[in-house]
C-alpha cells in the first residue's frame, strides 16, 4: 500500500516535470479559486510566468510555496507553514469565497496559510515573487512579510525578523542555523541549537545602530544587498556582478541549509532555463560556520566539501547524518586507579580547536597534559595550548581541524570494555554536578522549590554555595547538556530514572530562566513534579547580554 502510494506519487511528480511550465493562470486571482496537486491547475503563476505559488513536492508528498519556475530545478523561496508534515495528493489550497487562504488536507483539516483577520477580495502572484492577498488595491497580506530563508528584490527584513535555513535543498522545514536582524541593527548568524550569544556568532554585517527606525535589510534591483536606516546612508554588504548580458535575473538572498548567507542571481537562458551564479558568500568554508557539526564532533575539509568527524571515544548519533553530532560510547566516567584490571589511555590529536570552556586550567607540562585527564574523572579531553592544560567534559561543540590552532588534545578512551562499578570516592564527586545544578536551579525560584528539589531526590545536607560565575557556568553547562540529549553528563553514574531526571532538569532550566515571566508558578511546578502538567521546553539560557 505504501509502497504503491509512493509510486502514485513518483509518476504524478514525473507529470508534473512536463507540465509545471506551462502557465494555468496569470494576473488576479479571484476568490473562490482552487489548486490542487493533481490537477492542472496545481499553481498560479506571475504574470512573467517566471514564479509560481502553489503545491511543490516534498518528501513522499507535497508542500505549499512560491518557487522560481524553470530548468534545471525549481527554486523554492518560500513556503507556508514550512514545520507542517507534507500532505498527501488529495489536498487542496484554497482562496475561498469568504476571503481566506487556506490548506485543505486529504483528512480535511483546514490550515490558514495567510492568518489575517481582515478577508481578501482578491490576490496576485507578483512578478517579484511577492503572493499578496488584497482588499481593494491595498494588501492585507503578503508573503514577503514572513520570510524564511530567502530574500527577494524588494522584499525587507526589518529588525527582529529572522531568516532560518532549511534543511536541505530537498526539504524546506527549519534547519540548523538562523540570521536575526537584531535590534541593535546587527545582522547576525548562529546555530539555532544555541543561546545566540556573541560567543555562538559565526558571521555578522557590523552594523550597529542606536536608530533602529526604518532599519531595513534589502536588495535592489541591480543585485546589491543593503542595509539601510533613516538616519544613516545604507551600507552595501554585498553586490552582484555577473551581467547577464542584459537577460531577465532573479536575485535572491539565501541562509543556505550549510549555514552561510548567500547572493544568488539567476540568468534567464531561453524560455526555460536559468543560470544560477553565486555572487557573494558570507564564508567560504563551511567548517567556519559554527555548529556546523554538531556536539562531541568536529569539522574537516575546505570549501563546501565539509566533513564530520567523531572525537576518539565517540560514536556519531546518526550515522547517515554526520554533522549531527556524536554521543560518547561509554556512559560511565572512568579514570585510572578506580579498578584494577581496566586499562584506560589517551589519543592524541594535533591541530583541534574548539570552544574553550574548560573547568580547570592547569600549569603544567605537555607530558602531564594527558596523564593529568587519565587520572581525573571529570576529564574527557585535555586540551595542551599556550603551554597550558586545559580540561574538559563532554558535550563538547564547535569543533574542527585547524592547521593554525597550535594545540594538542588528549582524548581519553578505554582500551578495554566492560566498565566495571565505581569506587566510592568517585560516586561522591560526581554527585556533586546534579545537586549543585538542582540546588541553584531550585535555590534560584523559591524556597519552596528547593525543597520539592532536596524531597524528590532524598538528598540531605546540600552545599549550594556557589559563586555566580559558576551558577552561570552550570546552568549553561547543564542547557548544553540537555539540548546535546546528553543529561546523563548530570548524574555521572548515579541511579537515576531518565525519565524523571529530564522532567526536573526541565523544570530546574525553567527555573533559572533570567527573564521571571517565563520562571513557573509554584502550583504549576507542583503540577510539572507529579507529571501532571506537560514541561514546555526550556529556553536557552542567556546569561550575558545579546549582541554579537
Ligand atoms: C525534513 O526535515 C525534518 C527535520 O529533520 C524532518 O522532521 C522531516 O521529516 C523532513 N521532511 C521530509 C519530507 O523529509
Ligand atoms: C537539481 O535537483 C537534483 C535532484 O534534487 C539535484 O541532484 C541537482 O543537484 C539539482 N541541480 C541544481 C543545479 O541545483
Ligand atoms: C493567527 O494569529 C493570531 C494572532 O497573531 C494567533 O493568536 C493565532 O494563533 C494565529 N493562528 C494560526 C492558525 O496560526
Ligand atoms: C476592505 O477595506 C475597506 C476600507 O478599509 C473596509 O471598509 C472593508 O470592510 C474591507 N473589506 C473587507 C471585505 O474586509
Ligand atoms: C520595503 O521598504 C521600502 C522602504 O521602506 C518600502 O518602500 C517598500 O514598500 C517595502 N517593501 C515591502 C514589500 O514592504
Ligand atoms: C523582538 O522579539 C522579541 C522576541 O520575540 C520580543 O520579546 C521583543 O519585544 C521584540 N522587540 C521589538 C522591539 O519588537
Ligand atoms: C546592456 O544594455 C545596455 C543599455 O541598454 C548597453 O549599453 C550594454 O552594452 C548592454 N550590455 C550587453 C552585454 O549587451
Ligand atoms: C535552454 O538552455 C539550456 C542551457 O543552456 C539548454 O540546455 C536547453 O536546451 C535550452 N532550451 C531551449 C528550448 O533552447
Ligand atoms: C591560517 O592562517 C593564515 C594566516 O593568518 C590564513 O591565511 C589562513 O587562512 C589560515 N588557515 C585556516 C585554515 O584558518
Ligand atoms: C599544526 O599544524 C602545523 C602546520 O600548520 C604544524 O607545523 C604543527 O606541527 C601542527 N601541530 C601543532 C601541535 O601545532
Ligand atoms: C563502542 O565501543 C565498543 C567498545 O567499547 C566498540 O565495540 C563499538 O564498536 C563502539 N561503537 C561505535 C559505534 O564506535
Amino acid at each position: 500500500m505504501a509502497l504503491a502510494s509512493g509510486l502514485l506519487v513518483l509518476i504524478l511528480s514525473l507529470l508534473f516535470v512536463g507540465a509545471r511550465t506551462q502557465p494555468s493562470q496569470f494576473g488576479k486571482i479571484p476568490l473562490g479559486s482552487q489548486l490542487s496537486p493533481i490537477s492542472e491547475t496545481r499553481s498560479w503563476l506571475s504574470p512573467s510566468g517566471h514564479f509560481a505559488f502553489g503545491f511543490f513536492s516534498q518528501g513522499n508528498g507535497f508542500a505549499v510555496g512560491i518557487w522560481v519556475v524553470g530548468q534545471p530545478n525549481n527554486t523554492v523561496v518560500w513556503t507556508a507553514n514550512r514545520d507542517d508534515e507534507p500532505v498527501s495528493f488529495g489536498a487542496t489550497v484554497h482562496l475561498s469565497g469568504e476571503g481566506k487562504l487556506f490548506l485543505r488536507t486529504e483528512q480535511g483539516n483546514e490550515n490558514l496559510i495567510a492568518n489575517v483577520s481582515e478577508v481578501a477580495d482578491s490576490a496576485s502572484m507578483l512578478d517579484s515573487g511577492n503572493f499578496v492577498l488584497f482588499n481593494g488595491s491595498s494588501a492585507i497580506w503578503q508573503s514577503f512579510d514572513h520570510p524564511t530563508d530567502t530574500i527577494l528584490v524588494g522584499q525587507n527584513l526589518t529588525f527582529n525578523d529572522t531568516l532560518v535555513s532549511s534543511v536541505s535543498s530537498s526539504n524546506q522545514s527549519s534547519g540548523r542555523f538562523i540570521l536575526p536582524l537584531q535590534t541593535d541593527g546587527n545582522l547576525v548568524a548562529y546555530p539555532k541549537k544555541s543561546a545566540s550569544l556573541s560567543v555562538d556568532a559565526y558571521w555578522s554585517s557590523n552594523t550597529y545602530r542606536n536608530d533602529k527606525k526604518g532599519l531595513n535589510l534589502y536588495l535592489n534591483n541591480q543585485g546589491f544587498l543593503l542595509m539601510d536606516t533613516v538616519s544613516a546612508k545604507p551600507v552595501l554588504l554585498a553586490r552582484s556582478s555577473y551581467s547577464c548580458n542584459n537577460k531577465t535575473t532573479i536575485f535572491r538572498a539565501t541562509l543556505d541549509a550549510d549555514g552561510i548567507f548567500r547572493l544568488y542571481s539567476h540568468c534567464l537562458e531561453n524560455k526555460t532555463s536559468w543560470i544560477v551564479h553565486i555572487e557573494w558568500s558570507a564564508l567560504d568554508d563551511q567548517c567556519n560556520v559554527l555548529g556546523f557539526c554538531d556536539f562531541n564532533s568536529y569539522c574537516t575539509g575546505k570549501g563546501t566539501n565539509a566533513d564530520c568527524s567523531c572525537y576518539p571515544g565517540f560514536a556519531f548519533n546518526e550515522p547517515s547524518e554526520r554533522f549531527s553530532g556524536c554521543y560518547k560510547n561509554v556512559t560511565e566516567s572512568f579514570c585510572t586507579g578506580t579498578d584494577e584490571g581496566e586499562i584506560y589511555d589517551v589519543i592524541t590529536m594535533e591541530n583541534i580547536s574548539f570552544e574553550r570552556y574548560s573547568y580547570s586550567v592547569l600549569d603544567t607540562k605537555k607530558e602531564n597534559c594527558g596523564l593529568s585527564c587519565l587520572e581525573d574523572c571529570l576529564c574527557d579531553v585535555a586540551l595542551y595550548i599556550n603551554e597550558r592544560c586545559e580540561k574538559y567534559t563532554a558535550p563538547i561543540r564547535f569543533g574542527k581541524k585547524d592547521i593554525n590552532a597550535t594545540s594538542i588534545a588528549f582524548f581519553k578512551v578505554q582500551t578495554t570494555p566492560a566498565a566495571p562499578p565505581m569506587g566510592q570516592t568517585v560516586i561522591t564527586e560526581s554527585k556533586k554536578s546534579l545537586i549543585v545544578f538542582l540546588a541553584i536551579a531550585f535555590g534560584a525560584v523559591t524556597f519552596l522549590c528547593f525543597v520539592i528539589a532536596i524531597s524528590t531526590f532524598c538528598v540531605s545536607s546540600v552545599e549550594a554555595d556557589v559563586s555566580a560565575p559558576d551558577e552561570i557556568n552550570l546552568s549553561s553547562w547543564a542547557y548544553q547538556c540537555f539540548v546535546a540529549g546528553q543529561l546523563d553528563k548530570l548524574v555521572k553514574d548515579e541511579d537515576v530514572e531518565f525519565e524523571s531526571l529530564e522532567r526536573m532538569v526541565k523544570i530546574g532550566l525553567l527555573c533559572v530562566q533570567h527573564d521571571p515571566a517565563v520562571r513557573p508558578l509554584i502550583k504549576n511546578v507542583i503540577l510539572m513534579l507529579e507529571g501532571s502538567k506537560d514541561i514546555p521546553t526550556p529556553p536557552s539560557i542567556a546569561p550575558f547580554n545579546i549582541s554579537a
